[in-house]
């Protein structure tokens, strides 16, 4: 069976990843026969390790293949299993304000890889795509940028523990800092007053802290343009939507690489 796609969205608190992954995942269900097969005379759908979904002689990507084997699932870091959870609890509680920057990167990872084990690795071996709601550009981002760990430190646990999974595509949400962090900061104090739940730790962080994480996420986007596809500026929704499944699509259609 063709393995599926990992496709996380990543982007600062505030960017407007969880409605998007939420528009794109609607989008892929009703849309994904459609989507998924190659236009006639396009070199069809290849998964990571070569297999071609949709040519003549291999597994078609016909919708009853495709509705039968496959499907999409979401995902989010942290969080995402009942372990991680925990973790998660831990990580963004206001009052665990003493956490040393590599405890929170390991802690990430530990979140990550229980994700992986549990959820992402099993859903792409059965061929499904995997929306996920920030993956490692997000450690390399919040933990090698804003809290000055550096990237390598980042990359290099990622190969130890994930196996050095790469994403086949990565939509990265950046508008402009300041509607960001304005939108971020209203959310958290409007979640603390309805539900009691203190995630508040990142949200206030300096904006200087954000303005390392913004700039190391756009120097992934440039180290990885293959990989990242980078949706800037203050765009409605629609707008940011219509940039993703754009991407989203071409990136179906094409071989991956
Ligand atoms: P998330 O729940 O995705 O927040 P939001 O919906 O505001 O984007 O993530 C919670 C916080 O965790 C967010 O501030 C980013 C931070 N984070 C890291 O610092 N490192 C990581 O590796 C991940 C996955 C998240």
């Amino acid at each position: 069976m063709p393995r599926g796609l990992l496709i996380p969205l990543e982007g600062l608190d505030g960017s407007g990843k969880t409605t998007q992954i939420e528009r794109l995942a609607v989008w892929l269900k009703m849309r994904k026969p459609a989507a998924l097969r190659a236009e006639p005379g396009a070199p069809g759908l290849v998964c990571r390790g070569g297999e071609n979904w949709d040519s003549a002689g291999a597994p078609g990507l016909a919708s009853e293949t495709w509705d039968s084997r496959s499907g999409v699932i979401v995902t989010r870091q942290p969080g995402g299993t009942a372990i991680g959870d925990r973790i998660r609890a831990l990580l963004l509680d206001s009052r665990s304000a003493g956490l040393a920057p590599m405890t929170e990167m390991a802690l990430m990872f530990a979140d990550r890889a229980q994700t992986i084990a549990q959820v992402i690795q099993p859903a792409l071996d059965q061929g499904k795509i995997v929306l996920c709601d920030r993956f490692t550009d997000s450690t390399e981002a919040y933990q090698g940028g804003g809290r000055q760990l550096g990237s390598a430190p980042v990359l290099e646990l990622h190969r130890l523990v994930c196996a050095n999974l790469q994403p086949d595509l990565t939509l990265l949400l950046l508008p402009s800092l300041e509607s960001s962090l304005a939108r971020a900061r209203r959310r958290n104090h409007r979640t603390a007053l309805q539900s009691g739940l203190d995630e508040g730790r990142f949200e206030s962080e300096t904006d200087a802290f954000y303005r390392r994480v913004w700039e190391k996420y756009r120097e992934i986007a440039a180290r990885e343009p293959a990989r990242v596809v980078l949706i800037e500026g203050d765009l409605s929704i629609e707008e940011v939507h219509e940039r993703i499944v754009a991407a989203v699509a071409e990136r179906l259609r094409s071989p991956a690489t």
